[in-house]
């Protein structure tokens, strides 16, 4: 049995809660607001924005995941939960003396910067484009610059039970599919997300660095259209030449499936077909 604190014990960190507790782990989960938390994480009340915010920590710590989420999307907003907040924390455990076996952070493959349709990998080259991923790789880099073993998953769009955005849309008529230009977008089921945490976690020897998006970097047209097929819904069509210009490119994950880890929602086909059947099942 480990003991595993899960910093930014929210939506991904509340699943990777409920999964460690289910395989006899000891799971301290910290927020702000620790009452959202889940059944039997012992819970930890902080902000780790503030610099007096993380308090004392349990002792002997494991592992810790770094999971916390800015709650809007600025610069300022993203400093603090990221670079402020992981500062925090590192400093904390080493002012305790704590040896956890390793460090986990939850990054985005918003560091990569390419987006003309390119796949990109661990290896490739890391030029943002957006305040957001200047911020997650400045934060990688101070994780990766501590004293503690280390371990980077950039994730890409998390989708799951209560995140349904682009479900929604489509059933509201909302979603427009652009034609012509292929818009590739990387996505993870929020349960494969906690459960590739949890893998790396058991690695006796992790890669600095993994890519956490599913199998199928599909192009946004396509996810569409198939959402709206499964639904019986019609799609609006607009011409590339009106649409806005956004990022597109293929995040390969090989890496992750080497070190042995297993989809559970392979491609976004997989993942969607069981959110819309479990609120098929609801509304019976
Ligand atoms: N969502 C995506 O599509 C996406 C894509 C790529 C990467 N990621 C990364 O994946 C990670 C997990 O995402 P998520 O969707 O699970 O995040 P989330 O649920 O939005 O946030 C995680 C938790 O962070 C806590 N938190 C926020 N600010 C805090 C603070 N100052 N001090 C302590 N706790 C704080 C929140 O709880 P309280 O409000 O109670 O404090 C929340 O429960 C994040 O690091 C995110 O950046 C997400």
């Amino acid at each position: 049995m480990a003991r595993v604190l899960i910093v930014g014990c929210g939506y991904v960190g509340g699943a990777l809660a409920t999964r460690l507790l289910t395989e006899g782990h000891e799971v301290f989960g910290l927020r702000r607001d620790p009452s959202a938390l889940p059944p039997g994480v012992v819970g930890l009340a902080g902000d780790v924005s503030e610099v007096e915010g993380v308090g004392a920590l349990p002792g002997a710590l494991d592992s810790v995941v770094y999971a916390v989420g800015a709650k809007q999307r600025d610069e300022a907003s993203y400093r603090a939960a990221y670079l402020d907040g992981l500062g925090h924390v590192i400093r904390a455990l080493t002012e305790e003396g704590q040896d956890p076996s390793r460090i986990l952070f939850t990054s985005s493959t918003s560091v990569y910067g390419q987006s003309r349709g390119e796949w990109v990998d661990e290896s490739s080259p890391t030029h943002p484009r957006s305040f957001a991923g200047e911020i997650m790789l400045s934060a990688e880099r101070l994780l990766h610059g501590s004293r503690f073993p280390s371990t980077v998953l950039r994730l890409g769009g998390i989708y799951g039970p209560g995140r349904t955005r682009l479900i929604d849309r489509v059933r509201a008529g909302e979603a427009v599919a652009v034609a012509e230009t292929a818009t590739y977008t990387n996505r993870i089921h929020r349960d494969d997300a906690a459960a590739a945490i949890a893998h790396l976690l058991t690695l006796p020897d992790p890669k600095a660095t993994y890519v956490g998006v599913d199998e199928d970097p599909a192009d946004a047209a396509e996810v569409l259209a198939w959402i709206a097929e499964r639904l019986g819904v019609a799609l609006v069509e607009t011409p590339a030449s009106e649409s806005l210009p956004v990022g597109s490119r293929r995040c390969r994950n090989a890496a992750l499936l080497d070190s042995g880890f297993c989809f559970d929602y392979p491609t976004y086909r997989e993942g969607y077909a069981a959110l819309m059947e479990a609120a098929a099942a609801e509304s019976v």
